[in-house]
């Protein structure tokens, strides 16, 4: 299977390199797609022999001339990585870019019916509606590659889903979980993409200490699962060895477990059955004993409270909350904010947007300008 990694310089991009050189006979790399990291994509490009590489920064690419292996051919922009996406010769892609920015190339694939790994949650955050009505009619699978919701696909499989009374993600609760909510104003950046359990981007990281990661999650597997928000709930489990569970009407839950590590729902995405090996550690439940769970505070991740408006409400708010929540996440790593003004912003960014439903890309786009524009007046 020939693949096209999207955001291949990531986290999630370098796990899937990973899972790959595993299975050199299974998979090869089509293209390889990065931004700004020309160093980590020369390395990848030694190891992974693509056909094309992409870098969507112009700078980048002109660093890497001269430098790739032979017979790798070298690209720049947006554009680019879009048409490589959905090129015949790609059989899969792994969609791994951080944020809306991944959506052209990700919705391309999709509409090229394309199987797509899904890590970029922003894809359906921001365009849930077009991006699931665009794999139905080309007949593009979407594999879940979050933890969260490639634990709900594994739980799901093989039963009703008519028989589903709830979907439960888990959240790790973060680096603040137990921290004395009077001095998350004071937290440093470096403090917030100190994850506990996961080993991921810096704008995950920081999502995943506000807890928006969790509100993104929540609106992602609305839209996977078609599922309606009253199914949708979230619980705090600090050790991340369940990532979700399933609960059925006859009072029956099931639950997927693993060690928290990228590599398993990656490989599940691309091969389900039979299973791959992936390197993961053995999960060793006698030594880890005790597995703890408590209800998510709303007053601590007052995340978590937007996104139950949002989860009953319509497409622009969803677009809106993605996109300040980006504006003010890079602020808060960029020292221009503190780490609670990062969801009050998106708050007051909400407040001021309509809310209603968008069937159509370029409205999508002009819906999160406008909001990126709310939330840099908020911040300013
Ligand atoms: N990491 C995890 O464990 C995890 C788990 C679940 C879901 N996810 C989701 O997976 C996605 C990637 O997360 P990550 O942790 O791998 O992030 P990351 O380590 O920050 O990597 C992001 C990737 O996107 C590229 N990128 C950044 N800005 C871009 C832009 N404007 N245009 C095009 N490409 C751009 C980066 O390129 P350069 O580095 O070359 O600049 C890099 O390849 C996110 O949507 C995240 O929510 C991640």
């Amino acid at each position: 299977m020939k693949l096209t990694v999207l955001g291949a310089t990531g986290s999630i991009g370098c796990s899937t390199a990973d899972v790959m050189l595993q299975h050199p006979d299974k998979f090869s790399a089509y293209a390889l797609v990065g931004h700004r990291n020309s160093e980590k994509m020369l390395q990848l490009a030694k190891l992974l022999k693509p056909q094309w590489v992409v870098m969507t920064d112009a700078a980048a690419a002109e660093r890497l001339k001269g430098q790739l292996p032979a017979d790798v051919r070298l690209e720049t922009g947006m554009d680019a990585a879009t048409e490589l996406a959905a090129a015949a010769e790609t059989d899969m892609v792994m969609a791994a870019m951080v944020g809306s920015a991944g959506l052209p190339a990700t919705l391309a694939a999709v509409s090229a019916g394309k199987r797509v790994g899904l890590a970029n949650k922003e894809c359906l955050v921001t365009a849930g509606r077009i991006f699931m009505d665009a794999a139905r009619l080309s007949g593009a699978e979407v594999v879940p590659v979050d933890s969260e919701h490639a634990a709900v696909h594994q739980c799901l499989h093989g039963h009703d889903k008519g028989s589903v009374s709830r979907v439960i993600l888990t959240a790790s609760g973060g680096p603040f979980r137990d921290r004395d909510p009077a001095t998350l104003q004071r937290v440093t950046p470096e403090e917030a993409i100190a994850h506990p359990n996961w080993d991921m981007g810096a704008k995950i990281s920081v999502d995943s200490a506000t807890m928006m990661n969790k509100a993104l999650e929540l609106i992602e597997a609305r839209w996977l699962f078609d599922l309606p928000a009253d199914k949708l709930s979230a619980i705090i489990h600090p050790e991340s060895i369940i990532h979700a569970m399933v609960e059925y009407q006859d009072g029956s839950v099931l639950a997927q477990l693993a060690m928290p590590d990228m590599r398993m729902p990656i490989a599940y995405a691309m091969q389900a059955e039979p299973r791959l090996s992936t390197g993961i550690p053995w999960l060793d439940l006698a030594k880890t004993g005790v597995l703890h769970f408590q209800q998510i505070d709303e007053l601590r991740f007052p995340a978590m409270r937007l996104v139950n408006d949002v989860l009953q409400g319509e497409d622009s708010l969803s677009i809106a909350l993605n996109a300040a929540n980006e504006v003010a996440n890079a602020a808060f790593r960029d020292r221009r904010i503190a780490f609670t003004d990062i969801v009050t912003t998106v708050e007051k960014v909400l407040a001021r947007v309509e809310n209603i439903p968008v069937a159509l890309l370029d409205d999508v786009w002009l819906h999160d300008e406008h909001a990126r524009r709310l939330a840099n007046e908020v911040i300013s």
